[in-house]
Formats: C-alpha cells, sequence, structure tokens
C-alpha cells in the first residue's frame, strides 16, 4: 500500500548516510511502488546550496550507489520535488525559514502537513535540531496530520547519557513520534528470528534452559578502523555495537513470545531480557570481558596497518577493536544458559551468526562414540554475509562399521526467495512512513541495553585509571589484550569461554 503523503526533510542532508543509504533506499521503494503518491524530499544542513546543485548531487549519489539499475522514470519520481534549506539549529530564526520552506512546499505538492524529520547528523545534532523543531512548531502533530523523527546511532555513549537524550527528545516529543534507529532491524535475517521461532511449532518448546547449552552471538568484521580513527578511538568496538546491534540480535533470540505482533507488545517483550541481563560486579565485569586491539596483519590479501599506528588514535590508546563477553540473562526460562558475545574489526572474515548449541544427548549407545565425540547439535542463524540457517547434527556414515559423523542441514534465503539486493533501509523508511515502531527502538530498550554494558564500561574505566596506558601497569598486567589483523581475535577470548569448557564456533 502506499503511505501517506508526507514531506521527508533530511538534516545532514550534505553527508554519507544520505548518499550511501537513504536515496538509494528511497529509490528501492519507488522501484517497488511502496513511495507515497505526493511526495517531498527536503535537504537541510548548515552549508549553501542550491536546488539544483542539491539535486544533481543526489542524482550523482544515485548512479554511484543505487543497488539495483535505475529507470529514468523512477529517478525522476524522486528528483521532482527536491529542495534545499541552509538551518542550523544556533541560528537565530533559521528554523523559522525552514518552516516557512516546508509550508510552502507542502502547499504546493499537496502533501497533506505530514512530516518525516530525519537526523542523519553526528549525534551532537540531535537535541539541539529537536528542540529547535519543537520551537519553531514544525514537529506539532494536528489531528490531520502526523510529524515523526529519525534518530541515527549512536544514541548516548552510556546510560547517562542516553537518558539525558531521551529525556531532551521527550520534552519535545510524545514517545511514538521517536523512531530510534539501528539498522540491524532491518535486515531480513535478523527479522526472520521472531518469524523462526513463533511461526514454527517446532523450535519453540526447545528454545529454553532445559534443551540449550548456551547462545553465541558473532559480528566478525573484516574492515579496519582506517580513515575513521577520530570518531573510533573515542567510541570502541563495545559501545560501537553491543548495546545497540548485537543487543537486538539477543533480544529476539531471548525474548518471551509477545502476546500480540504490534508494536507495544514486541518492543516490551524485547525491552524486558535488556532488563534482565545479570548486573555484574567491577571484578566480575573484569572476569567475564575482554578487550582488545589488533596489531598489524593481512586480512583478504590486504596488508592491515596497527589499530595504534592509525591516524588520529593515540600510540597508548586504550579503546578496543575487539570485545568478547559472557552475559548471563536471568529469567526462567534463560537461568544458568550463557550468551557468549564477541565482535571486532580487522579479524579474518565478515560473518555475523547467531549459534544456539543444544544440549548434548544424555548418554551414548554408540560404544566407539561417546557422547564427546558426537557432533554438537549447533542452530546456526546466519546473518551476513551468508544469508542462512544450518542445523549441525549427526549421522552414520555409509559402511559396515558403525561411524558416527556430523552432518548440516541447511536452508540458504536465495535458494527460495528471489530478492533484489536493497540497503537494509526500505523497510525501515516505509515503516516510519506507515507508523509502524516495531523495528524501531523505544526509550526503555535503549536505557536498558547501556545498562547492561554499564558495569564494562565501569570496571574499564577503573582499570585504565589505575593501570595507566594500553600496556597495563607496573606489574605487568595488560588491560589490552592484542591480536593480529587477518586472525579469528584474541587467545583471551579463546580462553574466556574454555574456562566453561566450551568453545567459540570457529570463525576461519
Ligand atoms: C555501524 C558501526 O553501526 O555498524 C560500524 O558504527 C559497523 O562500525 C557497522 O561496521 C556494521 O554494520 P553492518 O551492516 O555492516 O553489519
Amino acid at each position: 500500500a502506499h503511505p501517506d503523503p508526507c514531506c521527508f526533510v533530511i538534516f545532514g542532508a550534505s553527508g554519507d548516510l544520505t548518499r550511501r543509504l537513504l536515496l538509494p533506499a528511497l529509490y528501492n521503494l519507488a522501484a517497488t511502488d511502496l513511495m507515497p503518491e505526493r511526495f517531498a524530499l527536503v535537504g537541510v544542513a548548515r552549508g549553501e546550496d542550491t536546488d539544483d546543485n542539491f539535486r544533481a548531487t543526489l542524482e550523482e549519489a544515485l548512479k554511484q550507489f543505487s543497488t539495483r539499475p535505475l529507470t529514468r522514470k523512477t529517478v525522476a519520481r524522486i528528483l521532482k520535488n527536491v529542495s534545499y534549506v541552509q538551518a542550523d539549529p544556533e541560528q537565530e530564526g533559521s528554523f523559522d525559514r525552514l518552516r516557512t520552506h516546508v509550508e510552502k512546499v507542502e502547499a504546493d505538492i499537496g502533501t497533506g502537513g505530514n512530516r518525516i524529520f530525519y537526523l542523519a547528523t553526528p549525534p551532537s545534532g540531535f537535541a539541539p535540531i529537536v528542540t529547535a523543531l519543537g520551537r519553531s512548531g514544525l514537529v506539532k502533530q494536528t489531528r490531520d496530520a502526523w510529524r515523526r523523527v529519525i534518530v541515527e546511532k549512536p544514541f548516548g555513549t552510556d546510560l547517562a547519557s542516553a537518558r539525558k537524550l531521551n529525556e531532551s527528545l521527550l520534552d519535545t516529543l510524545q514517545e511514538d513520534q521517536i523512531f530510534r534507529m539501528d539498522h540491524y532491524l532491518g535486515k531480513e535475517t535478523v527479522q526472520n528470528i521472531m518469524i523462526l521461532r513463533f511461526a514454527n511449532g517446532l523450535f519453540e518448546p526447545l528454545w529454553n534452559r532445559n534443551h540449550i547449552d548456551h547462545v553465541q552471538i558473532t559480528v566478525a568484521e573484516t574492515v579496519d578502523v582506517g580513515r575513521r580513527g577520530k570518531f573510533y578511538d573515542a567510541t570502541g568496538a563495545l559501545r560501537d555495537m553491543v548495546p545497540n546491534h548485537m543487543f537486538q540480535l539477543l533480544s529476539l533470540v531471548a525474548m518471551e513470545a509477545p502476546a500480540r505482533f504490534d508494536a507495544p507488545a514486541v518492543r516490551a517483550a524485547k525491552s524486558e531480557v535488556l532488563q534482565a541481563i545479570g548486573q555484574y560486579t567491577p571484578a566480575e565485569a573484569m572476569k567475564n570481558s575482554v578487550r582488545a586491539a589488533y596489531e598489524g596483519g593481512v586480512v583478504r590479501g590486504q596488508k592491515v596497518t596497527a589499530y595504534h599506528e592509525t591516524p588520529d588514535v593515540p600510540p597508548d590508546s586504550a579503546t578496543e577493536t575487539y570485545v568478547a563477553m559472557k552475559l548471563m540473562v536471568d529469567t526462567w526460562r534463560w537461568a544458568g544458559v550463557p550468551f557468549y558475545l564477541r565482535t571486532g574489526k580487522a579479524l579474518g572474515v565478515r560473518k555475523s551468526e547467531v549459534a544456539i548449541k543444544f544440549k548434548e544427548a544424555p548418554f551414548s549407545m554408540f560404544r566407539n562414540t561417546p557422547v564427546d565425540r558426537l557432533a554438537q547439535n549447533f542452530l546456526v542463524l546466519g546473518i551476513q554475509p551468508d544469508e542462512t540457517i544450518k542445523l549441525h547434527f549427526n549421522a552414520k556414515v555409509p559402511g559396515p562399521e558403525l561411524e558416527i559423523g556430523g552432518v548440516d542441514m541447511t536452508f540458504r534465503y536465495d535458494d527460495f526467495f528471489d530478492a533484489a539486493p536493497t540497503t537494509g533501509y526500505e523497510t525501515l523508511i516505509y515503516d516510519c512512513m506507515t507508523g509502524d515502531g516495531m523495528l524501531f527502538q523505544r526509550a526503555d530498550a535503549v536505557e536498558a541495553g547501556w545498562a547492561a554494558v554499564e558495569p564494562f564500561q565501569k570496571a574499564w574505566a577503573k582499570a585504565d585509571a589505575r593501570d595507566g596506558s594500553k600496556d597495563g601497569g607496573k606489574d605487568g598486567s595488560k588491560n589490552l589484550a592484542t591480536y593480529p589483523a587477518g586472525t579469528d581475535g584474541p587467545e583471551e577470548a579463546d580462553r574466556l569461554i574454555a574456562r566453561d569448557g566450551r568453545a567459540w564456533r570457529p570463525l576461519l
């Protein structure tokens, strides 16, 4: 169905996100006829630009980044009603000018007053822009017209800053006007976790502590920090990936069945999981986490320089490019079932997956194959680049002698569905246009995510303050482990899970 007519205002219109993802996503929506019939795009940024020049930039972006071949008709549809406004929340009167402009566009195009404001700016812009939108009256909803705001990540840098940002947004907006973006929720394979669990009768009866031994969540990346040194060194792997993307995966895997398939029920169920993540003492947080930075190495045939030699990274930086941790989810369903998480940059492969390890057979009647030599029953949800679901189990090796071997049953999305490549933003933008917040983060879930990582942040900061630099204190203790670029991460991460008599699924 076509969403309501609307005016789509992008803050940060001259930035990378707009060019790489937003424009191609809008294009894909138009190509599949899911755009509003009446639609206007207003670009906003601090610099001066003209409408024509801005339109040309967008056209160029489409040529460069579109995920599907362009047709002239669809390009024309997206770019027909494009305009540009210079505005800056710090500048007196500039949002009043923006309002005059938007109202004129609405009258000309007939978009009926519905507005989306997409904050594709650095995070320091979020609160000031929303405050200025509030002052100018641009986001006040009326009976006939909705007003929505999409907020990009990162949403805060810790619990306190996330709370502050929520408070500030909620001074101006109502919760249902705010769409907090986590692009992992736009991935088909991530959304499919809920379908797998709740559209099938097969898995759910096993989906608990009686049958599941542990869960592994991996987001391995081959990209290194490269030119993002300034952003990355202030962020690190924990903040960049864990409370947002990895916790989306965790909460979809661990949530209770919601009472209804709608935004309030699903978001409540996900938020409850994050609130149930056990709070560690500082000593426990240290013991149950590993942080590391990559050394020089070779990733997919390319030489990568050590993190500490990256531009804008101080040589004694204690920022981690890899983190592994063990978390417990204190609910009846999950008590005693560890969730092991690991994510890192400059690793040997790009692979995101959730692996669910079932308990082993209670005993083995196959005398030459004791239980510990049987293949382990893993259900592996491949998120990217392999979009698969795999079940690993035991089978008889053909032959007169009884031998048992591990085999895989594999479902590949590609074998069944013929989906055109997307940016992953289409569903999320479409959902915002139709007012469906299910795939966006509610305030309490964001805060619960930060609360769950806070013990690690605090314990690490304390250890660094005590020991100084990355190489640790006089006692030779190292706070930051290392791994050569192009490998599967630090040995310390292997030890973290080996301590419990378990092992990571091999990465390489
Ligand atoms: C972003 C992080 O949010 O997600 C990046 O800031 C990371 O550091 C990226 O590379 C990963 O996204 P994807 O879709 O490539 O898995």
